[in-house]
């Protein structure tokens, strides 16, 4: 086999690792939402090995796609809506960047926390929120 493809796996491996470890610091929210963390651990697993080579963190838009699009594009719940102005300039307004990053790690309303993403980081609820803020 090629040096190329075991590095590949190695790099698999130490991510599903990774993620699973993560995961674990979290049981609270895992055994909340356990339905939901199942699945998506299982999404992780698949986008860990897809994406081997390519490695580290999730881009905001990634995230937003596996997490956040569910509520946050159709307005579900009331949640504000990807990249609409009216929607996020009051939040933004009132709280700050940093405020509604807080939030969104910490859950508010109808809102769960990370939005039930359990094994994505603090930055990578960040940059899903960045992408969902763009251009307002
Ligand atoms: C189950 C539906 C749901 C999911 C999934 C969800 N959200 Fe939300 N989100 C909401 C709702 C509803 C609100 C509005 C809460 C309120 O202000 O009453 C909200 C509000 C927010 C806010 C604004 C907080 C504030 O202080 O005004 C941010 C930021 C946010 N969500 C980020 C995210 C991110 C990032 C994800 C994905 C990782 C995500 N949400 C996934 C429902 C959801």
């Amino acid at each position: 086999m090629k040096l190329k493809t075991w590095l590949g796996i190695l790099t698999a491996v130490v991510a599903v690792f990774t993620v699973q470890a993560q995961d674990m610091s979290d049981e609270a929210i895992k055994e909340r939402i356990k339905p939901l963390g199942t699945v998506h651990i299982a999404g992780a697993e698949a986008q860990a090995a897809a994406g081997a080579g390519a490695g580290g963190a999730k881009s905001g838009e990634d995230v937003y796609n596996q997490a956040c699009m569910a509520c946050h594009g159709a307005g579900v719940l009331g949640a504000p809506k990807l990249q609409v102005a009216a929607d996020w300039q009051p939040r933004i307004d009132a709280r700050g960047l940093d405020g509604i990053w807080q939030n969104a790690l910490n859950g508010i309303n109808a809102m769960p926390p990370r939005g039930a993403c359990g094994n994505c980081s603090d930055d990578e609820i960040k940059a899903a929120i960045e992408y969902m803020v763009e251009g307002i």
